[in-house]
């Protein structure tokens, strides 16, 4: 199932193409080309990976990412995790939201309905997580180019897969110099840098950078009903697959309206083909 194409991009390459931020063009990160369901012009979401990822990020990435672009609603969509209606109505009632509208317009919480929103997160200082999957299609933060995207058919989803899987000990080099805030992440070209794991000309001697984030998911941290694997890759899969959803619900019907063009062109070009053909038939053989 899944392919374990091991892949250095150099930010190099994208960097010198936008110039300026010359620190960050020392960056380089490990990315693994993970096989995603929704992949190629025939791909599409996975239900079950939606719900398993919906549950991913329910049980842990909540508690410091909000969703502020999804409607509870949402859920129930077709093509994407098609929550059951009722299902999807008890899910929202579980939030509480703020209503200006409430308690003679001074405001109260009350629990959300489908059409509320998921509720903001500022306590933890953590981004929200709606777009993150199309904010990262380039890999390397806000400087990226989408050239890794374009050459190699990955994208945000594999980029948050490997952010996740991408926590290693620190290396060598860091344990020499001044301690770091953060963690250590192969993925991370946002972060800091210790000066220890410099060389003499300031180029990086380690992948990735090191991330404010502690790593969220160990491996077996959640439950899954329907008894899908929950190793850290796998855990991680889901919950990136449910990120892309969020931040691309329409990729399906995208990805369709461009094959029906597609056939609709080819179908019409060969109209066109026997059209001519016939029009200009009496004349092909005509000698004088
Ligand atoms: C304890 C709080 C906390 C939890 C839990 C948490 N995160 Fe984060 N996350 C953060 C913080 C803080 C940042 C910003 C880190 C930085 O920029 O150095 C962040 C950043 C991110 C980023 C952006 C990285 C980038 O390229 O800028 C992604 C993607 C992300 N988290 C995904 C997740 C996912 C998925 C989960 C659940 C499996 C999760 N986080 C759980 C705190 C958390």
């Amino acid at each position: 199932m899944k392919m374990f194409r091991k892949l250095t991009t150099s930010a190099a390459v994208a960097l010198a193409l936008t110039a300026g931020h010359v620190n960050a063009a020392e960056v380089e990160v490990e990315i693994e080309d993970y096989a995603f369901s929704f992949e190629g012009p025939f791909g599409s979401f996975d239900q079950m990976q939606l719900q398993r990822g919906l549950q991913v990020y329910t049980e842990i990435c909540s508690a410091c990412h909000g969703l502020e672009h999804v409607a509870f609603r949402n859920l129930h969509d077709e093509g994407g995790p098609a929550l059951p209606e009722d299902q999807m109505r008890a899910y929202a009632e579980f939030y509480e939201v703020f209503d200006p509208t409430l308690f003679d317009g001074e405001g109260d919480f009350r629990p959300a309905t489908p059409a509320d929103k998921f509720p903001a997160v500022t306590s933890a200082n953590a981004p929200d997580l709606s777009l993150m999957a199309k904010a990262r299609a380039g890999f390397h933060g806000p400087y990226g180019t989408g050239i890794s995207q374009f050459v190699n058919g990955m994208g945000g989803a594999e980029y948050i897969a490997s952010l996740l899987t991408g926590y290693h000990e620190e290396p060598e080099c860091a344990l020499e110099g001044e301690p770091m805030d953060g963690y250590y992440n192969v993925a991370f070209a946002n972060g800091g840098f210790p000066e220890s794991c410099k060389d003499d000309h300031g180029k990086h001697k380690v992948p990735g950078s090191w991330i404010g984030m502690a790593p969220p998911l160990y491996g077996d941290d959640v439950e899954f009903a329907d008894g899908h694997s929950t190793d850290l890759e796998d855990v991680a899969m889901d919950v990136s697959a449910f990120l892309m959803w969020t931040a691309e619900p329409k990729m399906m019907a995208r990805k369709q309206a461009g094959l029906t063009g597609v056939l609709f062109l080819t179908v019409l070009s060969v109209l066109l083909y026997l059209t001519n053909k016939r029009i200009w038939a009496p004349h092909k053989h005509k000698k004088d």
